[in-house]
């Protein structure tokens, strides 16, 4: 199949490239050309801005995978273009109820149109599903991890363990966890893109997947580390003003009850299948240690969260 990336150069889309041409599809990259320009030589780059798809005009395309859409407006836009099947990234956030409550597909999604980053995606979403019925998969994902994640957050918590020694950890050790490897996930949307699945999916891993206490223990085994979890609960973590989500990163209140409950009966039923996660951690923590943190640039580096001083690493580890 030819299929148009929107995006495919950092994280999620590089691995939905490997993932096409692993499936012997022909694809074409549409980006600027500022971040990882120089990889795969091998296929079409064709550059632009998603603010004008001219460069896009007059072709055609099998299908479109679209990791790069922010605003409701581009996706519109892409709507327009000469595409038999169209693969949109959407996010949890398209719930205005998530992550405060359990979520599934027919939970009702933003229909406000602000500028926030779930108002867009929903709003591209029914963008794309009027311009193109019947024809659009909507993949609302989860937290992504995996090689070369520029956000940065399982990756914090592999290299913090690879350094050793007690650790501050957040809540309650058995706090399930949803991570979907990004190479699963792309593989995925490629097949709906082969098979023109239509509808929307939460697109992560079954709940109950993990727990926070495995995760750090899957990175200890990754990293033949010798660090000890000592486990801080939520009210310590409350006053001692620890921003969830961003200062110590995939922890979130038990009261945000649904951040780890996205249904995902749809998606398995259409084929998402998820590797062992011991094998996620593994290779993450063997991206570390090739130097993978060097290649980050600053696409969406807002969101990286930053290691914790020894100051407050030790207020934290007080608590515990
Ligand atoms: N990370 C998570 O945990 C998470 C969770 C839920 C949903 N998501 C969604 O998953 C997707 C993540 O994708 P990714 O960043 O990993 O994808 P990616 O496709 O690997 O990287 C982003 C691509 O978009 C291109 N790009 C950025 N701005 C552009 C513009 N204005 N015009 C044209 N191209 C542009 C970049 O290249 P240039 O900069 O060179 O243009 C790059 O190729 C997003 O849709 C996000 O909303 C992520």
């Amino acid at each position: 199949m030819r299929i148009l990336i929107l995006g495919g150069t950092v994280f999620l889309g590089r691995h939905v490239t490997d993932a096409a041409l692993a499936r012997g599809h022909e694809p074409t990259l549409y980006t600027r050309g500022l971040h990882g320009a120089g990889l795969f030589p091998e296929v079409e780059h064709v550059r632009g801005d998603r603010a004008d798809l001219t460069p896009l005009r007059g072709r055609s395309w099998d299908a479109v995978i679209d990791t790069s859409c922010y605003r409701a407006a581009h996706a519109e836009a892409a709507g327009q273009l000469d595409v038999g099947h169209y693969v949109f990234v959407s996010t949890g956030n398209a719930y205005p109820t998530w992550p405060d409550e359990p979520v599934d597909e027919g939970t009702p999604t933003w229909t406000t149109v602000d500028d926030g980053y779930g108002p867009q995606k929903a709003a591209g979403e029914r963008a794309l599903q009027a311009a193109m019925p019947g024809r659009v998969a909507c993949v609302r994902a989860g937290l992504l991890v995996g090689p070369h994640d520029n956000v940065f957050r399982l990756p914090w918590w592999v290299r913090r363990v690879a350094a050793g020694g007690p650790l501050p950890a957040p809540g309650d050790p058995g706090r399930s966890l949803q991570l979907i490897d990004a190479r699963d996930l792309a593989g995925w949307m490629v097949e709906l893109a082969e098979r023109r699945t239509a509808g929307a999916f939460n697109g992560t891993a079954p709940i109950g997947q993990t727990t926070f206490g495995e995760v750090l223990d899957l990175a200890i085994a990754a990293t033949g580390s010798d660090a000890r979890p000592r486990w801080i609960d939520e009210p310590a973590l409350a006053g001692a003003g620890v921003e969830p989500w961003a200062e110590l990163p995939l922890w979130m209140p038990e009261s945000a009850a649904g951040t780890w409950r996205m249904g995902t009966a749809r998606a398995q039923a259409a084929g998402l299948r998820c590797r062992p996660l011991a094998e996620t951690i593994a290779d993450v923590a063997a991206w570390l240690r090739d130097g993978g943190e060097r290649e980050l640039g600053d696409w969406r580096a807002e969101h990286r969260p930053a290691p914790l001083s020894a100051a407050r690493e030790a207020q934290l580890l007080a608590l515990a």
